[in-house]
């Protein structure tokens, strides 16, 4: 199985939240969140940094 991760850098606030949750996908870089990968084939703890993002910006499917 593929999963996509996305960070919608529209709504990515900064808070860093999923990089601390989750370092080994999401990295910050000039204050806002990116996919340190665009695709992961297994889900560790991805779920948990989409939904613990304040704004919803994190996408994992
Ligand atoms: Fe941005 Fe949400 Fe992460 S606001 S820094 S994508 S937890």
């Amino acid at each position: 199985m593929i999963y996509k991760i996305a960070v919608d850098q529209n709504k990515c606030i900064g808070c860093g939240a999923c990089a601390a949750t989750c370092p080994e996908s999401f990295e910050m870089k000039d204050g806002k969140a990116h996919a340190v990968k665009a695709t992961i084939e297994e889900i560790s703890c991805e779920k948990d940094a989409e939904s613990g993002c304040p704004v919803d910006a994190i996408s994992v499917g």
